[in-house]
């Protein structure tokens, strides 16, 4: 079998979650966000009523969940997990629905990816706390409708764009995240490191937090494999060496990109010339789903400017030919006519 492109794989979701702040004033960087959420939240107790649905959206390991999380606590309430490709059928919907407790939360994960039945349960839902939905077929149909306790839906999606209008415009609040800079980074590693009683520099965590690509979830993943590497070759501690040597037996370069992206960068500028090239043909080529490579591994290119989406596929720039040390060939210079000045 063809390797895959999440090999590595830093970004898939991790089941530990020991790491996870479960406060907003433990919760690193998006000052914005946190700001706005306090408010709301805080006004919501005021008030005695339920938040107003929230929609969080950016790239996988931001902290979409971890605020869901951390909504629902700040509230005192309950929280409800579940996903948009988990809910098939509106009576699924409904049952969940009509679970929930006064001012409770339910999480929609993936929420750009409910069926369309399924998302209309949920408008009178958001919007009036009634359910109204269709049973039966043909001449058995009826209308059941329903009233249901006051609720939270806290949406997460990695595609904002995909979330359908009329969904899209009963949240009350959009929480847009992005990636953090590195003084939070820092912030973010030094407090994973104290709590799993890492023993380590501050150059070493640094140098961790550096090539983390902004994310939360892969500091992490990078802080518990280096420290793996630490107790097995160097004495259990983290150190810049050890962090380096660590993080070189990982593949992940100095700017965070592991041998995913690589394989994803050299693809476009070796088999398409440096593009443009479809993203269904890219998609083939590494044998990867197009959809991984659009949510999961072309933001931080994107963002790092290494990759441009133009609306004939996707190039790789000359920052990126750089990186890899691929000479930069345009139209321009690889035509000997232009050379000859004709
Ligand atoms: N702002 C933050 N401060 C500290 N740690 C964070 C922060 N955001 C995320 N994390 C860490 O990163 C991990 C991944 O976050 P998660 O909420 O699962 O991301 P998403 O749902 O956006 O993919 C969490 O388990 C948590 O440990
Ligand atoms: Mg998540």
């Amino acid at each position: 079998m063809a390797e895959r492109l999440v090999s590595g794989d830093l970004l898939q979701e991790d089941q530990d979650t020991s790491l996870r702040p479960r406060r907003l004033e433990d919760f690193v960087g998006q000052a914005n966000t946190k700001e706005n959420l306090s408010i709301s939240i805080q006004a919501a107790k005021m008030r005695e009523e339920p938040l107003d649905h929230v929609i969080i959206y950016g790239p996988p390991g931001l902290g979409k969940t971890t605020l869901a999380n951390i909504i629902a606590a700040e509230m005192g309430v309950q929280i409800r997990v579940t996903s948009g490709p988990a809910v098939e059928r509106a009576g699924d919907m409904a049952a969940i629905l009509t679970s929930l407790q006064p001012g409770d939360v339910l999480f929609v994960d993936e929420v750009h990816r409910l069926n369309r039945v399924v998302e209309e349960v949920l408008y009178s839902a958001m919007e009036d706390f009634f359910l109204s939905w269709m049973v039966g077929k043909g001449l058995a149909a009826r209308n059941v409708n329903l009233r249901i306790n006051p609720f939270t839906l806290v949406g997460a999606t990695t595609r904002f764009s995909m979330v359908s209008a009329p969904l899209r415009d009963r949240f009350g609040s959009v929480c847009r995240l992005d990636y953090y800079d590195n003084e939070e980074m820092k912030i973010i590693v030094e407090r994973s490191a104290r709590i799993l009683e890492a023993s380590a520099d501050q150059e070493g965590l640094d140098l961790i937090a550096s090539r983390s690509r902004g994310t939360p979830r892969v500091a992490n993943r990078l802080l518990k494999r280096t420290r793996d590497y630490a107790l097995v070759k160097a004495d259990d501690r983290i150190n810049r060496e050890v962090a380096l040597a660590a993080l070189h037996q990982l593949n992940v370069d100095e700017l965070g990109l592991d041998r995913s992206d690589h394989r994803l960068l050299i693809s476009i500028i070796d088999k398409f010339d440096g593009g443009p090239v479809g993203l269904e043909t890219l998609a083939a080529s590494l044998n990867e789903d197009s959809d991984t490579i659009m949510d999961v591994w072309e933001p931080f290119l994107l963002q790092l400017g290494f990759l441009e989406r133009t609306p004939r596929g996707r190039v790789a720039t000359r920052r990126a030919h750089d990186h890899l040390g691929r000479p930069f060939l345009t139209p321009e210079n690889t035509d000997p006519r232009k050379f000859n000045g004709f």
